[in-house]
């Protein structure tokens, strides 16, 4: 009987970085212990009403919002897994204010990793899928062990990004701007398996968005008469688009990977740079996304050209299907 090859991401990440002949490995260290960290917290979302992981810590983030016990064990196990492996100088987390030091015991390397442990934490008592999102940088201070400089950086310097969806099934998907590809968690084995090799977003994509509209009365006339469009109201749109909002933008970035449309989170008169983080969310799903092939922007501009200047910082969200996004840019513009 011949067994279909099964190919790891363990394996994966080693035959991508052989690419790389200076590779040193740590890299790919990197990427196997943030799918170690994958697997730890896939484990406590799937049994998160059995646990006592629901609710809240009762404290409030840097970003203003109530802390879910999910999203601070998500936070501690990636912090866990990565801290003492001698590859970081150090991390940033949307769940903490400040740059992360690499604890003193522990040696520093040349690589940073910004993440958002749980993305779309206030859908897990739901039932509704949720996220982690991660970006990888190069160390460029010459800070001895690490500082916030190293996280300062521009979406294109990027070296590797990806995501994890806990769904219907526990997908992991990363590029390290070699194209992007899929891996599913085989429970039984315990192992992320590749299922989505090379992934592709559909050309022309499937006419979707998404869009929070219950923010409408806030948003500018280009996002209005946008929107108006996409749902045929204008009476210049033919094929009027379906609309799809899950409220994890994990969850609903990853259905544009695979079926094409596209995600917004806007800017409106209540939030001048949106909802969504630049560093820890935007950036590294525009990688991704622009390396299937689509589009990331903040609707006048390539999100992955932003020069960051603070850790949290927020920016407006367009992404996925580069012909949409290249449409919303096309409405926006009368907002310029
Ligand atoms: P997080 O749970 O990491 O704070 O992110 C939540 C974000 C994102 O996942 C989602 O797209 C967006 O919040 C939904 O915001 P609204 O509820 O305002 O639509
Ligand atoms: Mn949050
Ligand atoms: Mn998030
Ligand atoms: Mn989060």
């Amino acid at each position: 009987m011949t067994t279909k090859s099964v190919i790891t991401i363990e394996r994966h990440i080693i035959e991508a970085e052989r690419q790389y002949p200076e590779a040193t490995g740590a890299f790919s260290n990197i990427l196997s212990d943030v799918a170690f960290a994958a697997k730890m917290i896939a484990k406590e979302v799937r049994r998160a009403g059995l646990a006592d992981i629901l609710g809240y810590t009762g404290e409030v983030n840097v970003q203003g919002e109530d802390v879910k016990k999910l999203d601070e064990y998500a936070h501690e196990v990636i912090f866990k897994a990565l801290d003492h492996t001698g590859h970081l100088c150090g991390m940033a987390s949307e769940e903490v204010e400040d740059f992360i030091p690499i604890p003193d015991r522990f040696p520093t390397g040349k690589y940073c990793v910004l993440f958002d442990p749980l993305d779309g934490s206030s859908n897990i008592e739901a039932n509704v899928s949720v996220g982690t999102i991660f970006s990888v940088h190069r160390k460029i201070s010459d800070h001895e062990r690490g500082c916030a400089e190293d996280c300062l950086q521009p979406g294109y310097k990027q070296i590797a990004a990806g995501y994890v969806v806990y769904g219907s099934s526990t997908m992991l998907v990363y590029t390290t701007g070699n194209g992007v590809h899929g891996f599913t968690l085989e429970p039984s084995i315990g192992e992320f398996l590749l299922s989505h090799p090379d992934i592709r977003i559909p050309s022309p994509g499937q006419r979707i968005f998404s869009a929070n509209e219950g923010n409408y009365r806030n948003w500018s006339a280009g996002q209005r008469a946008l929107v108006d469009h996409l749902k045929g109201v204008d009476g210049t749109n033919p094929k009027p688009f379906s609309a799809r909002y899950i409220g994890s933008l994990v969850a609903d970035f990853h259905r544009n990977l695979l079926y094409g449309g596209f995600f917004m989170y806007p800017a409106d008169s209540k939030s001048p740079n949106g909802k969504l983080r630049l560093l820890y969310e935007a950036a590294p799903l525009a990688m991704i996304a622009e390396q299937a092939g689509g589009r990331a922007s903040t609707g006048f501009t390539r999100i992955n050209e932003i020069e960051p200047t603070s850790l949290h910082q927020r920016t407006p969200l367009y992404i996925g299907s580069a012909e949409y996004v290249e449409l919303a840019e096309q409405f926006l513009a009368q907002d310029a």
